[in-house]
């Protein structure tokens, strides 16, 4: 696909509905008594792939765009979950709380990915798994609540122990040295379970959980693309965003954005304008909340004068593809400065030159996006696979035309 290099950027629009959150309610949905309603949710390649799998023991049914969720009879099923890890670690803790086998098979992506993590603490509560990557099969039932401590923060993790502890003995507790997304403690909470979550420590024993309506709102991981446009090259406003994982509002502002958030409770409006950036260091907990914006940045600081490092991100090798390794080597390809490092990446970025060049994607959606972004913003280029952003992003080149 050809991006050609845009005069300027000028949009206001809806981003597409968060897809972690459709997610969950589909889950959630799909385990609780009585009716689940989705509304606005989120229709991707992604959320298709959960829809897919809760299908096995639940019927959903659309009702205008709403889904409509209500449990079956858990049973012993093989869970195609595509090219979504979320979908997979989520549901192998839901898995693990049932007496019955479950066999999760991807594609070749999800396949090749590490899910030691998940596996070790679902093992440790009683599920039975021999393999660390899909295909997988759980062998559930008979849980003994754990004391859990992640070694490495991830929010799929930490969901698929809360979704075992609620069919587990006792009580399971997960502490987080580093606090990742809560939208699972906060939809089990909603959902009547029996769960205290205090800053970084969650607590959940054995519930049923009662059917809700769940409103799904704009995804802030979407919308930071266009909002980059908006920062690069003259003005964007997105609207409906849910606002509570707000770092890259936060980040946008410490590098110097001109960013203004209009807040309507839950949502909020975000409006970027062209601006002076300053170059940027990411570490710690905020490389953790920015995880799924970080290849956007790495391609965002490429347009930036001075260095710029992104720092504690191995969890970016453990992604739809390794997104350190693939940044760096498509950065590299259009004539960025970039150095690769075990964590992340150093970024010499140039503020008036023009990157132009081919990317490969490896079909990861996040690439694709990241660097149609940066394309844009500067020389043109091609992007190889345009096809991809449909896994969490479907109308996204409609924001070139
Ligand atoms: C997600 C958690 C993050 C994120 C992913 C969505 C979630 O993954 O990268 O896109 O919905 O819980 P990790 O938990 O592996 O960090």
């Amino acid at each position: 696909m050809k991006i050609k290099s845009l005069k300027q950027f000028k949009m206001m629009l809806t981003p597409p509905p968060d897809k972690s959150i459709t997610i969950r309610a589909a889950i959630l949905g799909a385990i609780a008594d009585g009716k689940t309603t989705v509304i606005n949710p989120l229709m991707c390649g992604d959320t298709v792939s959960t829809f897919n799998c809760v299908s096995n023991f639940a019927d959903l049914s659309m009702d205008g765009g709403n889904i409509i969720v209500r449990r079956k009879k858990f049973c012993d099923c093989v869970m195609d979950a595509g090219n979504s890890a979320t979908t997979a670690r989520l549901l192998m803790g839901v898995a693990s709380g049932r007496n019955n086998v479950v066999k999760f098979v991807g594609d070749r992506s999800l396949c090749s990915r590490n899910m030691r993590s998940t596996v070790q603490p679902l093992i440790k509560m009683g599920a039975q798994i021999e393999e660390e990557r899909c295909p997988l099969t759980v062998k559930g039932g008979n849980l003994n609540g754990i004391d859990f401590v992640p070694s490495s923060p991830s929010a799929q993790v930490k969901s698929a122990v809360l979704l075992a502890g609620i069919n587990a003995e006792g009580v399971t507790t997960v502490t987080e040295t580093v606090q990742t997304r809560t939208h699972t403690e906060d939809m089990l909470k909603n959902f009547g379970a029996n769960i205290v979550a205090v800053n970084s420590v969650v607590k959940v024993s054995r519930s049923e959980l009662k059917g809700q309506d769940v409103y799904v709102r704009g995804d802030i991981s979407s919308a930071a693309y266009p909002l980059v446009l908006g920062l690069l090259k003259g003005f964007c406003r997105t609207t409906n965003v849910c606002n509570k994982r707000r770092a890259i509002i936060d980040f946008f502002t410490r590098i110097g954005g001109d960013v203004t958030e209009i807040k309507k409770g839950e949502v909020s409006d975000i409006i970027t304008q062209k601006s002076e950036l300053k170059p940027f260091q990411i570490s710690g907990g905020e490389a953790t909340a920015l995880i799924d914006e970080l290849p956007l940045l790495a391609c965002l600081a490429a347009t930036i004068e001075g260095r710029s490092v992104i720092k504690d991100a191995a969890a970016l090798r453990n992604k739809e593809c390794d997104r350190i390794a693939v940044t760096a080597k498509n950065l590299s390809a259009i004539g960025v400065s970039v150095t690769e490092t075990k964590d992340g990446l150093i970024i010499d970025g140039k503020s008036d030159v023009n990157y132009s060049g081919a990317i490969q994607t490896k079909g990861d959606h996040r690439i694709a996006m990241s660097f149609a972004v940066l394309l844009a913003a500067k020389g043109g280029g091609y992007i190889d696979d345009d096809k991809c952003v449909e896994i969490s992003y479907p109308s996204f080149w409609e924001l070139f035309l």
